[in-house]
């Protein structure tokens, strides 16, 4: 029995393989397609940031921000432990680093600094006082762990923060506005993993930052969204909108304080998530999911009852250009979403096939956030795509659609499959079967000729017999296999054997490729 490697993918991470990165490589393809005639350019922002750019825009109560973010302090390599140096080297250390910057200069470290001082004085005369000096190693040692080494960093959890943050630092508000961004990476959320939920999971998402809020900015990205599922041949969708009013204006706080006022009459009936988000978030006890709440929460005060003028002309305007455009949508009240920068239009796309984790995209305004993160006011509005449930979801379509065919097969067809399995990972067009050194050579020209016009030619590394040659070539699921002999490279013709009939034909190399082209 071959022994399991003791090193495994963490907990929340997994490796896509071939055949199924092809079709991640399709949907990733049609995104950069449909997104550029939308007008939109591609943005690629480090995976870390500061921890406090997402605590700022996520917002601090939220469950990203206070329990899921991968977080690391961003430490000089040459600082030593001060348990394992002499005070006084460890305090010149500390000193001297910060003096370089090699760590934070902040405040707190530069008065823990002085402490460190202070405390070695005492300290240089422990021979006489010996008690006094290990009072003094004791404040000393915890001045020590008390300064700052690095910056905190955080593995990124989205990326709308980021888009922000760079929208800032290169003082986009310079350019015609507004600015449409998209992107596609890993994100990380330390959730409990199941079935469409990793700890390290990829997003597609766009962004439109500056110019106006115009309800057709809102109506168009959402267009875009769908008009991107269509094209992945995702079916099934369904779009759930919102308005949650504007955070700045009386109708998101009178409706917030309405909404606590009515969750504090039936505190004893909610779970202890529920109660605590009175407190914390009273939007997010919409949220939830359990069972027992379900009445409860149907009889709460609902949003629309409470926007004020503006933000209901703009809700009514987004659901009309919608309706010009030909998106179907569902009004959810209760769409509040998990992230605190939105305000007016949000909005949420489920797919099927995912069991509880549903939501395949979700997205919305936050008019305020550049500002927040400290530039100057600016609109705004996005979504980001879960990449891996929508491959989930087009993977189930496909599985679907083969069992009620009665044949589970992977296509080889030069698209991708949906369907694959370990045993065949790489998918051939044309296997070049060879043998003898004159052949090898023609067996390399025809290679870099099929791979030029775009086919996908194997050729073996090492002379086989033919009919090994043939059997490896039906193992790869090859459509062809091309056959050179001595034969073939004295006449010049070609031996092109389709593997599903067994057909055979004699062809010179251009009558190879217009063959092939015409299929
Ligand atoms: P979000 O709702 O947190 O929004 O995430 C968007 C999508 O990412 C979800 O609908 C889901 O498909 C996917 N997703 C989230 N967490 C996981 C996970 N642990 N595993 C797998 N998929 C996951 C945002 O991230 C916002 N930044 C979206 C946005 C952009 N709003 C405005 N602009």
């Amino acid at each position: 029995m071959v022994s399991k490697s003791k090193f495994q993918a963490i907990r929340g991470t997994r490796d896509l393989l071939p055949p199924d990165t092809a079709l991640w490589i399709r949907v990733e393809q049609t995104a950069h397609e449909v997104f550029t005639t939308y007008g939109f350019g591609e943005i690629r922002p480090p995976i870390f940031e500061p921890t406090e750019l997402f605590a700022r825009a996520v917002g601090g109560e939220t469950d990203i921000v206070s329990k899921e973010m991968y977080t690391f302090e961003d430490k000089p390599s040459g600082l030593p432990d001060p348990a394992h140096v002499p005070p006084e080297d460890y305090t010149a250390a500390a000193e001297h680093a910060i003096q370089t910057r090699q760590i934070p200069d902040t405040p707190a470290s530069r008065s823990a600094l002085a402490v460190l001082r202070h405390q070695l004085e005492y300290f240089s005369a422990r021979s006489e006082y010996p008690e006094q000096a290990e009072r003094a190693y004791l404040t000393w040692s915890h001045a020590a762990r008390s300064i700052q080494l690095g910056e905190p960093l955080t593995l990124r959890p989205e990326a709308t923060a980021s888009v922000c943050r760079a929208y800032i630092e290169h003082n986009m508000q310079q350019l015609p506005q507004p600015v449409k961004l998209y992107y596609m990476g890993p994100m990380f959320r330390r959730e409990r993993p199941q079935k469409g939920r990793y700890r390290q999971f990829y997003q597609i998402g766009a962004e439109i930052l500056g110019g106006p809020d115009a309800p057709a900015i809102d109506a168009e990205l959402i267009e875009m969204l769908m008009n991107f599922f269509d094209k992945c041949g995702l079916q099934g969708t369904e779009l759930d909108i919102n308005s949650i009013g504007h955070s700045a204006d009386n109708c998101r706080r009178g409706y917030v304080a309405k909404l606590r006022e009515e969750l504090l009459k039936v505190k004893d009936q909610l779970g202890a998530d529920s109660q605590r988000r009175i407190e914390t978030n009273p939007l997010r006890v919409l949220d939830s999911k359990l069972e027992h709440e379900q009445p409860i929460i149907e009889k709460l005060p609902r949003i629309a009852d409470h926007l004020c003028d503006d933000c209901k002309t703009h809700y009514a305007a987004v659901k009309h250009d919608l309706d010009l455009r030909g998106v179907a949508y569902h009004e959810n009240w209760r769409l509040v979403r998990g992230l605190d920068y939105y305000m007016r239009t949000t909005f949420e796309i489920t797919a099927r096939g995912l069991g509880s984790q549903n939501a395949v995209c979700g997205g919305g305004r936050y008019d305020g956030l550049v500002e927040l993160l400290g530039g100057p006011p600016t609109k705004g509005i996005g979504f980001a795509i879960g990449e891996d449930r929508l491959i989930l979801s087009l993977q189930e379509q496909e599985k679907a659609k083969a069992s009620r065919m009665g044949e589970i097969s992977a296509s080889i067809t030069g698209k991708a499959t949906v369907t694959g399995t370990l045993t065949n990972l790489s998918i051939v067009d044309v296997y070049i079967a060879w043998m003898g050194q004159n052949a090898y050579a023609t067996a390399i020209r025809a290679a870099k000729t099929l791979r030029n016009a775009g086919y996908r030619a194997e050729l073996p590394p090492v002379e086989q017999k033919f009919g090994k040659a043939l059997e490896r070539a039906s193992k790869l699921g090859s459509r062809f296999a091309l056959i050179l002999g001595d034969d073939e490279v004295t006449s010049g013709q070609w031996t092109l054997k389709t593997l599903a009939d067994g057909l055979q034909q004699k062809l010179t190399e251009p009558a190879l490729l217009e063959y092939l082209q015409k299929l």
